[in-house]
């Protein structure tokens, strides 16, 4: 049985996931009315992700007798001056992600729950690959700098993603 602070910490995990899941489309939706499809390619399968994330989060707290109680999302920002700029709120938004797991790791220690501890293991260890991906991403675009063709095929690499 999961302790209340920590079923609250959870949901609150799973909205965190499902902000994310819409800032990513957001994100999409913004690189879509730009004609940059690769990139929006790119944020629409994080943005699915994010979405697995929420229902990892989920599904767990019903396997240990946990509710789970759905809240407001807030709205994403909407608009970027140039593809970089999303990227980069992209990393900073996986950087606050990562201190969100890794107090939820310090909550479950304190609270003597080993289960949710083991479950919270694989978090820490996608969040490492959240952040590196973005940020090998951004470093792309800082060697493209402002070559248009360059930033194109970059373009082109980013529509190349696949759904895991
Ligand atoms: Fe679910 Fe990108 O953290």
């Amino acid at each position: 049985m999961i302790s209340e602070k920590m079923e609250k910490a959870l949901n609150d995990q799973i909205n965190a996931e499902l902000f994310s899941s819409y800032l990513y489309l957001s994100m999409a939706a913004y690189f879509e009315a730009e004609n940059w499809t690769g990139f929006a390619n790119w944020m629409k399968i994080q943005s699915n992700e994010e979405y697995e994330h929420a229902m990892k989060f989920f599904h767990y707290l019903k396997e240990v007798s946990g509710r789970v109680t759905l809240a407001a999302l807030e709205k994403p920002k909407t608009e970027w001056n140039f593809p970089l700029e999303a990227f980069e709120d992209a990393h900073k938004h996986e950087v606050y992600i990562t201190k969100r797991i890794n107090d939820l790791v310090e909550l479950a220690q304190l609270e003597k729950d080993y289960a949710t501890n083991n479950f919270l293991q694989w978090f820490v260890n996608e969040q490492i690959e959240e952040v590196a991906s973005v940020a090998q991403i951004i470093n792309k675009f800082r060697i493209v700098g402002d070559n248009k063709v360059a930033l194109y095929m970059l373009n082109n690499e980013l529509g190349s993603r696949t759904g895991s």
